[in-house]
């Protein structure tokens, strides 16, 4: 997609919709003065009558301007000013580029309000300018990209409008902004394609051509290779399908080589049966998405390469499908995870974490100083935070914080669960060291402290994604399906460190 910055005069911006935000309190000022001149005070009437309030993402077209060249405007509300901050904006032009790309060869031009980092004090140029061109890329995809008449079109082209004299700051944002909008929909790409399409091995072909792409080093561990590792745990997972595991790797190194190396982990789970502890129709319907923590740390290894971010990060994809053969993993197995920990198998509907389980013990032993790890791990974390909110859990509060911090820069909600010593009795077992479920409570946390058991005690934190990675419907500010939810954070957390 192309992406234009300019401060072109109103009356001359060339465009398809002209999408202009509207601050809420009814008082134009700055550059909507002019602009509310230029087409015959269209603006102050649309006040006037309270067409037009300002409430963020509130969508007021007005076709067949007069005295301007754009041949639409979209007013899009952006709240109090004062309140605008990288969310809210987000918010506000998701809905107006969902809303313009609808048709096909759409070229909007998307003008960034005046007062920022002024009246509107949480948000910069540069930050705006990035929202801006994240949302045109991210807003203007969908998940029905299957279907004959799909309900989005990618833009070819879109202007980034700024008052003369912020150039420069607009630049560099929108050339992140397209970063991270385009690594985003590489992730919502991988998960919102069906499973018949996406397995393991066609995954790891996916995120070898994206590191081959990036010129960064990617290793692909097959099912031979994972026995030597003894990586006993996910291969049970693994057993019950056709399609063989696959572990991959992709390192990234933007700092010296003894500096701290981060590894990021993903659960890649690309169906979800529930093995022979079998899902319910309902409980199985979306568990292509069981891949997502997998889809996610590919999108931020791709976006923290592409943006020089001066860090070493690795990230890790545990690949396997959760399926029913003659096979399959039982339960009373007894499994041996590569670090030595016997497991009893008592629901092979408990996966996420014997994949995980491997695969973080792989990244601690291949030199990691820290790690995150991402996984649509538990239904229970739903039931706690709801479908918006991922759940945090961590043996080290520091890295945690750093995490939590990073997520509030980026503007994706996140909330720390605890890890109490007492949820370890949950795990126990009689005929192993630990057992794959903690019972009927806390199944978030016991989920988290059965993980913890596998990072020798390195800086982690588990990010319980199973509400927001998936979502069930469309919202005017984003389409149902795959979100890419987190992917800022970890873009963020590895710029602040
Ligand atoms: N992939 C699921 C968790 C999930 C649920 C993700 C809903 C996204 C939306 C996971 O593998 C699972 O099945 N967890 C079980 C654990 C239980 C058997 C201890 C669950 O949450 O029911
Ligand atoms: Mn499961
Ligand atoms: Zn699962």
């Amino acid at each position: 997609m192309q992406i234009d910055v300019a401060s072109t005069a109103w009356s001359e911006v060339a465009a398809d919709w002209l999408i202009v935000g509207l601050p809420e309190g009814g008082v134009l000022d700055g550059r909507l003065v002019e602009l509310d001149q230029r087409i015959g005070g269209t603006l102050t009437r649309l006040i006037e009558q309270k067409d037009a309030t300002g409430k963020l993402a509130e969508l007021v077209p007005v076709h067949v301007p007069s005295g301007v060249a754009a041949k639409r405007l979209l007013l899009v509300g952006l709240g109090k000013l004062p309140d605008l901050d990288r969310a809210r904006f987000e918010k506000a032009l998701m809905s107006a580029v969902r809303s313009v790309s609808s048709k096909k060869d759409v070229k909007p031009v998307i003008a960034l309000p005046d007062g920022l980092g002024a009246a509107a004090a949480n948000l910069s140029v540069a930050l705006a300018a990035e929202v801006a061109a994240t949302a045109a890329i991210v807003g203007s995809v969908g998940q029905d990209m299957l279907k004959a008449e799909p309900g989005h079109f990618a833009l070819g082209q879109v202007g980034v409008l700024v008052a003369a004299g912020q150039e420069a700051d607009a630049q560099a944002g929108s050339d992140r902004g397209r970063i991270i909008g385009e690594s985003l929909n590489l992730t919502r790409e991988l998960i919102n394609l069906p499973p018949q399409v996406i397995y393991p091995e066609s995954f790891a072909e996916r995120a070898l051509a994206v590191a081959a792409e990036l010129g960064l080093k990617c290793e692909v561990l097959d099912r031979d290779q994972l026995v030597a590792e003894r990586m006993g745990s996910l291969l049970a997972v693994a057993q019950g399908s056709d399609r063989p595991p696959r572990v991959v790797s992709i390192e990234y190194r933007g700092a010296a080589a003894d500096a701290p190396m981060t590894a990021i982990v993903g659960k890649g789970v690309t169906f979800d049966s529930g093995g022979l502890s079998i899902k319910t129709t309902d409980g199985m319907l979306t568990m292509k998405c069981d891949m997502s923590g997998a889809a996610t740390v590919l999108g931020a290894i791709a976006a923290i390469a592409r943006l020089k971010l001066p860090v070493n990060v690795t990230a890790y994809m545990g690949l396997v499908e959760n399926m029913i053969n003659g096979s399959s993993y039982k339960l009373g197995d007894i499994l041996k995870a590569r670090n030595g920990t016997t497991i009893e198998v008592q629901n092979t509907d408990a996966e996420g974490r014997l994949v995980l389980a491997d695969v973080l013990a792989y990244a601690v032993d291949r030199g990691a100083s820290r790690l995150i790890d991402l996984a649509t791990l538990t239904g229970a974390c739903v039931v706690a935070l709801g479908e918006d909110v991922s759940g945090a859990f961590t043996n080290n509060q520091s890295w945690c914080d750093d995490l939590l911090g990073a997520a509030k820069r980026a503007g994706e909600l996140v909330w720390q669960l605890p890890m109490f010593d007492l949820y370890n009795d949950l795990l126990k077992s009689d005929v192993a060291d630990v057992r794959n479920i903690g019972g009927r409570w806390g199944g978030a946390i016991t989920a988290a402290k059965f993980l913890e058991k596998f990072v020798s005690e390195k800086p982690w934190v588990h990010l319980d994604i199973a509400g927001p990675a998936f979502a069930s419907s469309n919202k005017p500010y984003r389409e149902g399906g795959a979100t890419g939810h987190m992917l800022r954070t970890l873009v963020e957390v590895a710029a602040g460190s």
